[in-house]
């Protein structure tokens, strides 16, 4: 399988990526998977000019040339993306928003209603068989409302992926941290390994990765200094 991904974080020690990367371990386990991954912040990706070159003069491709189309063209031929990123302001940070919104050209003007009544744009390839995989971090610890814009936009944008959010990311960094953030990296490993037979997380997995390593008094006692 081929698996592309995206690597939202712009930081060299990335939280989050440690959770994606002991994650692709155990999907890896046997080293038969092409993984690629795509530092974003490392590429030059324009901001989407709003301009519909892509439908309506392009046929399905940018005007702007820049590492984009490697990028698009890396997604059309993989079977299994994985967005990897910290929460910004409750979404994506804004480099990696930018992957996002210049994926237009891989769909069509033409929309088309779905039986719940939601619009899409119809897609110009059939992608029905890209499993999509969302692996956010964040520095607040769990409360309601931290993940739930970003949950919709990935939700809607991406059709329903499997979407693991992570509380007090910035513990996976602190070597004193390591009694409650390697378990939780064995857990990520051990759900890589449950990805590669299923292609799927089951919702109780997800659960145990999304649990807070340590209560929200503790955790925000540590940030503010004890
Ligand atoms: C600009 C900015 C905005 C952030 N917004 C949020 C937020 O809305 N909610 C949250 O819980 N953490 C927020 N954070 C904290 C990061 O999500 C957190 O530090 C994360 O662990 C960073 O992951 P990384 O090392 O993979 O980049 C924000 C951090 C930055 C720099």
């Amino acid at each position: 399988m081929k698996v592309l991904v995206l690597n939202g974080s712009p930081k060299k020690k990335s939280d989050t990526f440690r959770l994606t990367d002991a994650f692709l371990k155990g999907l890896n386990k046997d080293g038969e998977h092409e993984v690629h991954v795509v530092n974003v912040i490392e590429k030059t990706i324009a901001p989407c000019r709003g301009c519909f070159g892509c439908w309506q003069k392009m046929d399905g491709h940018c005007v702007i040339e820049d590492d984009q189309n490697e990028i698009l063209d890396l997604y059309r031929t993989s079977d299994l993306i994985i967005w990897s990123f910290p929460l910004y302001c409750y979404s994506m940070p804004s480099h990696l928003k930018a992957v996002l919104d210049r994926t237009i050209p891989l769909v069509k003007m033409r929309m088309q209603q779905l039986e719940d009544g939601t619009v899409r744009h119809e897609a110009l390839a059939d992608f029905s068989k890209i499993h999509t995989l969302v692996i956010c971090g964040c520095g607040f610890p769990n409360w309601e409302g931290n993940f739930d814009a970003v949950k919709l936009m990935c939700n809607t944008c991406f059709c329903g992926p499997d979407m693991v959010c992570v509380p007090e990311a910035p513990l996976l960094n602190v070597p004193l941290a390591a009694i409650v953030a390697d378990p939780l990296l064995a857990k990520f490993e051990k759900a890589g390994e449950e990805y590669a037979q299923k292609m799927t997380l089951s919702p109780e997995t997800v659960a145990e990765l999304e649990r807070p390593m340590i209560s929200a008094e503790e955790y925000i006692r540590n940030v503010n200094g004890g």
